[in-house]
């Protein structure tokens, strides 16, 4: 008991900084009663969120919709669609750290309907798409107010570190996580994570474990960049 003690009391290696967590799918909407959606859970997300609250940040997670209560300590902003998601984090801005773990939708139908769209024998409804904001390269690329660390993540089904590092590239920020989501790796939905933590110069092999222990590990990555930035 005496040792928690001290273990409370002790500065926490995030204290006083403020980072931006995104965590779960987008829902894109058709109409008042259909939307366009992915198999995102928000796990991987909302425990990064859960972590670096425990090593003393002060987390603003913007959440699309998920069966997920938000973790102690942190403030959740909700929302539903990739256009809300970017004013969200557009909102949380400025922050020390920025991590993109949300599986956005890449398109969003181009105009909602205001009505539920009706079936009509013989007619097929056509969906014409527009193609949603980047959230993670639209913060990485902003000019003023950029957060000193932004971390995308990489959902690959194939050629994981090859594609994972050309979307460092793209993207312009300064660390991917990039994990296997084909459907033999069960990482949708699923307890367990296998992760490559990509950076310009460096690739490394994090073992399959499960996704609060990388998150645990990837905030401990996040506090020891800021004791670098600080030293
Ligand atoms: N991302 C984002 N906004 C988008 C699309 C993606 O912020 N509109 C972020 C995700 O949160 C993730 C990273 O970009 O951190 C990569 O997402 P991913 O789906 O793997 O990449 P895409 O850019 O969609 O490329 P592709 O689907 O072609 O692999």
């Amino acid at each position: 008991a005496i040792v928690d003690f001290f273990a409370n009391g002790a500065e926490k290696p995030l204290q006083g900084r403020k980072m931006l967590v995104t965590a779960g799918p987008t829902h894109e909407p058709i109409d008042p009663v259909r939307y366009i959606a992915n198999r995102s859970s928000g796990k991987q997300g909302y425990a990064i969120a859960a972590a670096l609250a425990d090593l003393g940040a002060e987390v603003t997670l913007v959440s699309g919709p998920t069966r997920l209560e938000a973790p102690r300590g942190v403030t959740r902003k909700s929302v539903e669609s990739a256009k809300d998601m970017l004013a969200a984090c557009e909102a949380a801005l400025p922050v020390d750290g920025a991590i993109f773990a949300a599986a956005v939708a890449d398109w969003r139908v181009e105009t909602e309907a205001d009505q539920k769209i009706k079936k009509r024998d013989g007619e097929l409804p056509s969906l014409s798409l527009a193609e949603n904001p980047d959230i993670l390269a639209t913060v990485s690329r902003l000019k003023s107010g950029r957060p000193a660390l932004v971390v995308g993540f990489a959902a690959e089904t194939e050629t994981i570190i090859e594609n994972g590092k050309a979307k460092l590239a793209k993207k312009g920020c300064d660390w991917i996580v990039a994990n296997d989501v084909g459907n033999e790796s069960g990482t949708f939905g699923g307890d367990d994570n296998q992760v490559f933590l990509l950076t310009n110069e460096t690739v490394e092999d994090w073992p399959k474990q499960s996704k609060d222990a990388v998150a645990q590990t990837l905030a401990t990555r996040v506090a020891q960049f800021f004791q670098g930035v600080d030293a």
